[in-house]
């Protein structure tokens, strides 16, 4: 299965998912890591991969519109049949997604449908939650609202604070992600508007 990953950050999601192939988890190959920050730590790891990039920079096109047109169309070209969010911090124009969907998902760091956007581990401690997470879905035209397909939890404990939630979340992340792309590729996990089907049963 041809896959590009799309990321704006450090890309330790990237690593996971590069790592599981290493390893014999994942059989998949990564056509393509794009990004909309020329900077991104993920461009690095994917060059040093060997894998194809591509920066482009949302300032250089005129709208919104037009920048996701460009991006969907390069990402079609690269060849791949399935597209994972990684930690990609810009919100897709429905329309150029649409083709996409049930081939693309995202990792977010809550417990959706809870905090969707910013700021995650921040909202879930002044909500004085006892419990955090990440969750991995299908990406629709909704921000982070797209069906779920699974999930990583931890407690919350007395003291933390925002960056030690988001220091204990991130090795869930980096088990979820490659575990989700795996049953996908593997045909296991299908989309389904209301509820993804698992083995054909909805989850
Ligand atoms: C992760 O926490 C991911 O859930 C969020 O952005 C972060 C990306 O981290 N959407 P990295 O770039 O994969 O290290």
């Amino acid at each position: 299965s041809r896959i590009a990953v799309l990321a704006s950050g450090r890309g330790s999601n990237l690593a996971a998912l590069l790592a599981a192939r290493e390893r014999g988890d994942l059989p998949v190959d990564f056509v393509l890591v794009a990004s909309d920050k020329a900077g991104a730590g993920a461009l690095r790891l994917a060059e040093a991969a060997n894998i194809p990039t591509l920066a482009l920079d949302p300032r250089s096109y005129p709208d919104r519109r037009a920048f996701d047109h460009d991006l969907f169309a390069r990402l079609a070209a690269s060849g791949a049949e399935w597209l994972v969010l990684a930690g990609f911090m810009r919100i897709l124009d429905g329309e150029a997604l649409t083709p996409w969907i049930g081939r693309m998902i995202n990792i977010h760091p809550s417990l959706l449908p809870k905090y969707r956007g910013l700021h995650t581990h921040r909202r879930a401690l002044e909500a004085n939650d006892r419990e955090h997470g990440a969750s991995v879905h299908f990406v629709t035209a909704e921000l982070d609202g797209g069906p779920v397909i699974a999930q990583a939890r931890l407690s919350i404990e007395a003291g933390d604070d925002e960056q030690q939630l988001a220091q204990r979340l991130l090795p869930l992340e980096h088990r979820l992600l490659p575990a989700v792309l795996g049953l996908l590729v593997s045909q296991r996990l299908q989309w389904h508007e209301h509820a993804p089907l698992f083995d054909g049963q909805p989850l």
